[in-house]
This record gives C-alpha cells, structure tokens and sequence, in this order.
C-alpha cells in the first residue's frame, strides 16, 4: 500500500512546540507532511484565479491542512486571516477551522455561542465601566473575572463582593477597557478537561488546582488524573466543540451543583499533561479525523479511501 495524502502542517513554531512535531510525525503515517510556516505563505490574484502558495508550492497539491499554530512572530495575521478563510472557502479540509479558532480565542464571543446553543453554561456579563461591573458582584456575590483573550489561567482573578474585590474592577478596566464576568461555580476542588476530537471525546482527566491556588490550569501547577466521563457529560462536551465549530478542542467542564457546565472551549488546545494522564497522544486521533474529514469531503479522496490507514 502506497502512503498517498499530503498533508499540510501549518505552524509557526515547530522547533518549539512539541505538539506541532507530535502532528508532523502523525501526518507521516499517511504519507507526506509538509511543514508550513505561515510567514511563507504567499498569495496570487490573477485571472486565473487565486492560488495560495508556499515555498514554491500551490497550497492545491495538498489535500489538507492541520491549522496548528497559524500565527508567530513573523508574518502579518491581518493577512493570514483571509488566506486561511479563502483556504476553507475553497472546499480544503483544515483543521481546525479559522473561523473556529477565532470564536474560541474570544471568551465573550464562545459564551455566547455556547449559551445560544442552549448548553449550560455560567452566566456572563462584560462591563465596560466599574459601576455596572459593581452591580454584578452585587447580584452574584462571587464572580470570576477572565481577560477577554487568554488561556492558561493566566490572569483570572476571583472578585467577592467586598471593597477589595470591588476595587479590583477599575484596575481591570484601566488595562484591559472591558471586563468579562463569569458567575463562580461551585464545585469540587477540581475539574474537567475533555478532550473532543471530532464526535467524540478521546481522553478526558480531572485536573486539581495546586496547593494554595483555585485554578486548576495544568500550566498553573494543577494535577491531572485520567477520568471517564458518564455518556451525558461526553456529548456535552462534543455539543459544546459544534457549538463553537472546532474539529479539536478541549472542553473544561466544571461539576456545579446542577451538573456540569461547559466554561471554556480552547481553540488551540494543549495535550502534552492529558498524554502523561492518559498515555494517549491526541495528534494520532487529531490526524485520523483529518484523514476521516479528507476522504468524505473530496472525490479525490473516495479514490484513495482503501490506502488511508497509517503505515505503522
Ligand atoms: N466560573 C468559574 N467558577 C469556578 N471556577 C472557575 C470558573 N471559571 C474558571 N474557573 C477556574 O479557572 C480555570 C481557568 O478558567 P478558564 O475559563 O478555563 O480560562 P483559561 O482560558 O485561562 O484556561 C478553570 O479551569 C477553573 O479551574
Ligand atoms: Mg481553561
């Protein structure tokens, strides 16, 4: 059997991020991978035609992408942005969405996704000035404040309806110009993240924040354990990736005292923590959805479709 598809890995930190070489060497199993650095590529108007390019190559002699760091440094990411979205357009599999990525990274934009899809979710509020802000904490007692873009758990701060929480607010605001507000969930010192490779969760771990912290970030020195999940929790979690539109995410879940709710769905997830928990390496399912997601949507592919299984 021969190794056929090609498919592009877009990132603009492969020495750097272990997962980009985990979806390089997972590429690999079905042929070749061709790294693509997006401050390489390049676009063409004629008419002819539009045709991406990269190195001397038109993105068309691939027959699909892993959009998995899209944007670095270098380049320009006003650019890049339409160059993956006329990428789609076209009818070429990249995974993950652009438009996806872009919902996820914006936590206003997700929870409004997320609560129009009538998934339960906390309840939300951005302010724009220190009174309303006010009035929340007021009405909630206990709210968590995110920056709009972030992850990690970086600069998540717990706001109590006290003078010191109260004072935080025009602190946020003077930086940031808009505070998101999301109501404190009850629950166990723990929580979940599922990991939704296409209509399915592949691994899912509680992570336990660390001694003297609430959050429960990996990244902020919480511990991860491997965890099934009860079938209503999984389709949750794959509601809550349609809902914002990711082929791959990691949903986190909190157990609140009405059951779960979906907090967060990470456009760009990370998965080196659930491996060590879980000793599964999600860039081998991530890879095989794309495979799945190439053969069903071109014809192209239903003529490859009995070659398309790893060469391991
Ligand atoms: N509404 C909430 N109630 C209780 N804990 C929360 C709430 N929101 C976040 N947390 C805690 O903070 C962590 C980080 O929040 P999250 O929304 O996932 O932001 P990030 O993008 O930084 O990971 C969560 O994993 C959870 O432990
Ligand atoms: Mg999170």
């Amino acid at each position: 059997m021969g190794k056929t598809l090609r498919i592009g890995i877009i990132t603009a930190y492969l020495a750097e991020d272990w997962h980009s070489q985990q979806l390089v060497a997972a590429a690999k199993a079905y042929g070749d991978a061709v790294v693509i650095r997006p401050e390489q590529l390049a676009a063409s108007l004629t008419r002819d035609g539009v045709a991406l390019l990269t190195r001397g190559l038109t993105l068309d002699s691939m027959d699909g992408f892993v959009l998995a760091r899209g944007f670095g440094e270098r380049g320009n990411a006003d650019f890049l942005v339409p160059v993956y979205q006329i990428l789609e357009r076209t009818g070429t599999v990249l995974v993950n969405s652009i438009n996806a990525v872009l919902t996820a990274i914006d936590k206003f934009e997700s929870s409004y996704r997320l609560q129009q899809a009538g998934l339960p979710t906390p309840n939300v509020a951005v302010v724009q000035d220190a009174g309303m802000g006010r009035q929340v904490l007021r009405a909630w007692g206990r709210a968590v404040a995110k920056p709009l873009f972030g992850s990690l758990g970086l600069g998540i701060e717990l706001l109590e309806d006290t003078a010191p929480g109260r004072a935080v607010l025009p602190v946020l605001l003077e930086r940031f110009g808009a505070v998101y507000l999301q109501e404190y969930i009850s629950r166990p010192e723990r929580d979940i993240r599922a990991f939704v490779v296409g209509d399915r969760v592949e691994a899912s771990m509680y992570r336990r924040a660390a001694p003297g912290s609430w959050v429960t970030n990996i990244h902020q020195g919480g511990e991860a354990e491997a965890c099934e999940l009860d079938p209503a929790t999984q389709r949750l979690a794959v509601a809550a990736a349609q809902a914002i539109g990711l082929d791959y995410t990691g949903v986190d879940l909190l157990e609140g005292p009405e059951g779960p709710v979906v907090i967060e769905v990470n456009g760009n997830p990370l998965w080196r923590g659930l491996l060590q928990a879980t000793g599964r390496n999600m860039a081998d399912a991530i890879l095989a959805w794309v495979v799945q997601r190439i053969l069903t949507t071109t014809r192209k592919g239903g003529e490859r479709h009995a070659e398309a299984t790893p060469q391991r």
